[in-house]
């Protein structure tokens, strides 16, 4: 067994490859009710970091157990490098999956715990040393080696779990919520120290979140989930600018898109409150508007509003209005030590910067 990067067999130069990863048509069921996966079709790229993202229950945690093997299809297939598994157990498939809670030896020290899977697999213990040594250089744990995992930080922890899964050198690697146990800070760390492994040691990923900030700044694709079914699948700026439906809409983004109903017709766009807007969206009908907070502006003209609360953030100030067109609405603005809460300005919302959706169906129609 070799030692992780770089690969002895492969010609000088070369990175190892992930596999290339196909769900088609997958299926889950648990009993009657609805599927917890519902009909998902997903092509991967080799070394792609795709993350899918999702609220609670949508079938995230799901669709990585099926793609580990720790769970069975209830229909559809599962293809690894363009090879169906889905009769393959977990082991034959040859996946590493990094869970939230880390799941290390208590009684193991740092080393040990890194190079269990591949001490369980029958290699040397010149080999074992040597890819646990390396995979602690590449994770900085060098100086952590013969602690056992009760004295490490909840981020070392997570290192340590990470060390385990790359010696192993799976064709995917998977993670669920590998960071939701620990503080904001390390999470932000953490975030970077993936993004750094992935580019260090390229295999294909596929990284489970329900934090939206997670999925925007960690992958090459997003695949927003909803109900057992995908809503989406783009780059990340794909996703924030181009929402297919009010559902990701409202999901990516944050501070929350506002939203507000109307009717387009030839004149434009009337909201249910009576403000008409500028509009040249071929749509005709009712629609629900959707702005994001860089999308206003304050202005001599516009809606009346007043300023509820400030969250200054340095470089920028994120303010929520009041209006009687909108109801509350987040504006991203330059920070002003002016102002105050209480005060009031009018809104102008840059129309063209406009999301439309259909009210009954929920899709984009601009
Ligand atoms: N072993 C099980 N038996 C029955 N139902 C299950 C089982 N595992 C998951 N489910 C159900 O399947 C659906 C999807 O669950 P899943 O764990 O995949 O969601 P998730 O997107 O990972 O959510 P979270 O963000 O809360 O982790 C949920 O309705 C859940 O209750
Ligand atoms: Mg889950």
């Amino acid at each position: 067994m070799p030692a992780i990067m770089p690969d002895p067999t492969a010609a000088k130069g070369t990175v190892p490859q992930g596999a290339t990863l196909g769900l088609y048509d997958l299926v889950k069921r648990y009993g009657s009710g609805p599927a917890a996966v519902d009909g998902i079709n997903l092509d991967v790229a080799a070394n792609e970091f795709v993350v899918l993202v999702g609220p609670s229950g949508c079938g995230k945690s799901t669709t990585l157990r099926l793609i580990a093997g720790l769970e069975d299809a209830s229909d559809g297939v599962i293809k690894i490098a363009g090879d169906k598994v889905n009769h393959l157990g977990a082991a034959a498939r040859d996946v590493a999956m990094v869970f939230q809670n880390y799941a290390l030896y208590p009684h193991m020290t740092v080393a040990q715990n890194i190079g269990f899977g591949l001490r369980r697999r029958g290699a040397s213990r010149a080999d074992v040393k040597a890819a646990v040594a390396q995979a602690a250089e590449i994770l900085e744990l060098t100086e952590l080696m013969h602690r056992l995992p009760g004295d490490l930080s909840g981020g070392q922890k997570q290192r340590v779990a990470m060390g385990r899964a790359i010696v192993r050198r799976p064709r995917l690697f998977l993670f669920d919520e590998p960071l939701s146990n620990l503080d904001a800070r390390l999470r932000l760390t953490m975030r970077t120290e993936i993004k750094r492994l992935h580019a260090r040691v390229p295999t294909t990923t596929i990284y489970v979140t329900h934090d939206q900030t997670e999925a925007m700044t960690m992958a090459d694709r997003v695949v927003v989930m909803n109900a057992g079914r995908i809503e989406q699948i783009g780059t990340p700026m794909d996703i924030y600018n181009t929402p297919v439906s009010r559902f990701v809409a409202g999901f990516i983004g944050a501070p929350a898109m506002t939203f507000a109903d109307g009717v387009l017709d030839d004149r434009g766009l009337t909201l249910a409150s009576g403000l008409h807007l500028p509009c040249d969206a071929r749509h005709r009908g009712p629609v629900t508007l959707g702005l994001r907070p860089e999308a206003l502006t304050l202005g001599d003209s516009g809606m009346p509003a007043q300023l509820d609360m400030l969250e200054p953030l340095g470089a920028e100030t994120l303010a929520l209005w009041q209006t009687d067109a909108l109801g509350p609405v987040w504006v991203r603005m330059a920070p002003d030590p002016a102002l105050r809460p209480g005060a009031t300005a009018h809104l102008h919302p840059d129309m063209t910067r406009a999301h439309l959706f259909d009210p009954a169906s929920g899709r984009r129609v601009n």
